[in-house]
């Protein structure tokens, strides 16, 4: 019997300008999909040894893992108890995590994050938060005081645009020092990228906003920056083009002909990879939306296209072996499969996670879902 596809090894090599560059290279094709586990409980919000360290390491055996969303300043938290990858404390921290992934053989990109609007004064002593324009998403922000709801954001002033990139930039460092295999930029499921990409969350009249062009130039420019402090290679990026009605985003038109455009330029990059998300609801009925977002972006695309959202052993094998993507990420069934590489390879049924632990503090429902498999 022949390999199952998500279990073959993975490399690239990407040709860019008639030159012939080494991109990525994987175990397997299994990769760990970021979650925030909201257990960073320490003043700090910096990852520890046992728990963060832990719970990565019992996970080692993905091709790829993908930290939980981290914030890249104080301004650009939304969430309690995210850890962040600004402070030489948060640096440390993750220190030990990268380290105990090494040791177990497997790689780890860092995701970096910054909401946006969907944040509350609560976390900013007060101030609003920052976004492309002042609207507020009306969505629920989760505070130490419970949810709440979000506010009309400040939009952002030129000056504290080129801050974040600077922001994202110093992440990006930090998370060499830290010992990461790369980073990914959280580009996806509403947050400050994709408030800027959407027409319906920005309605900016400067460079910013207005055209396709123009509501892609912050991603850009962010990228731009960072691949001054880490190798091209080492940058992945992601996106959920058709997201629609929830984290505040609302498809326009020319939502997807946005995506199809920044996709497009990725093709001048030689980044580690493209992430996508398929919907996360139906979108049969938006005449707008993709509802295949896999098969509708491949094309499009020439490096290496990772897929997520639903997917289990089958569907993961089918999508490789259709040719719509080189690899796929697994959110949940990681949360309660430490062990799921190996299971898809023994055949092993898989664990039910249990979505009241997803976000609480401490070691239970995080570190305490046993392996099935050696
Ligand atoms: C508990 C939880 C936390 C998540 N946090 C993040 C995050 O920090 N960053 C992100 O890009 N996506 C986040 N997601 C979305 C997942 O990466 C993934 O897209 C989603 O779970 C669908 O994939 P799945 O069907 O394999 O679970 C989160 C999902 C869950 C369930």
């Amino acid at each position: 019997m022949s390999m199952q596809n998500l279990l073959k090894p993975y490399t690239k090599n990407i040709e860019l300008k008639n030159i012939e560059l080494k991109n990525i290279e994987l175990k397997n094709r299994v990769a760990m999909a970021p979650m925030t586990r909201s257990r960073a409980t320490n003043k700090e919000k910096a990852a520890t040894d046992e728990l963060q360290g832990l719970y990565y390491e019992q996970r080692a055996s993905a091709g790829l893992l993908i930290t939980e969303g981290s914030q890249v300043s104080k301004k650009a938290v939304g969430y309690i108890n995210t850890p962040g990858i600004y402070s030489d404390e948060q640096v440390e921290g993750w220190k030990k995590v990268t380290k105990r992934v090494h040791d177990k053989g497997g790689k780890i990109f860092i995701q970096l994050w910054h909401v946006g609007r969907i944040s509350h004064p609560d976390f900013h002593n007060g101030e609003l938060p920052l976004a492309p324009s002042a609207i507020n998403p009306n969505e629920k922000s989760y505070t130490e005081e419970g949810f709440k709801d979000t506010v009309t954001p400040k939009a952002m002033t030129l000056s504290e645009i080129k801050e974040t990139i600077q922001d994202f930039k110093n992440a990006a460092k930090n998370a060499v020092k830290a010992g990461f295999d790369g980073v990914e930029i959280h580009s996806s499921n509403g947050y400050l990228f994709h408030q800027f990409f959407t027409a319906t969350s920005n309605t900016r009249t400067d460079e910013y906003g207005g055209s396709i062009e123009n509501r892609a130039r912050f991603f850009f420019e962010v990228l731009d920056e960072m691949k001054q402090v880490i190798p091209q290679e080492k940058i992945g990026v992601r996106f959920n083009p058709s997201l629609n009605g929830l984290f505040g985003i609302t498809m326009d038109e020319e939502t997807i002909p946005t995506f199809e455009y920044i996709i497009k330029k990725l093709n001048d990059y030689n980044l580690a990879y493209v992430h996508l998300s398929e919907p996360f609801t139906d979108v049969s009925n938006i005449p707008f939306a993709v509802t295949e977002i896999a098969k509708h972006f491949r094309p499009l695309y020439n490096g290496t296209l990772m897929i997520n959202s639903g997917f289990n052993k089958e569907s993961g094998n089918k999508v490789i072996e259709d040719g719509f993507a080189d690899l796929v990420a697994y959110g949940k069934p990681f949360i309660s499969n430490p062990d799921l590489v190996e299971r898809f390879r023994d055949n092993v049924e898989l664990a039910e996670w249990d979505d009241s632990t997803f976000y609480v503090p401490g070691e239970k429902g995080y570190t305490d879902y046993p392996k099935a498999t050696n």
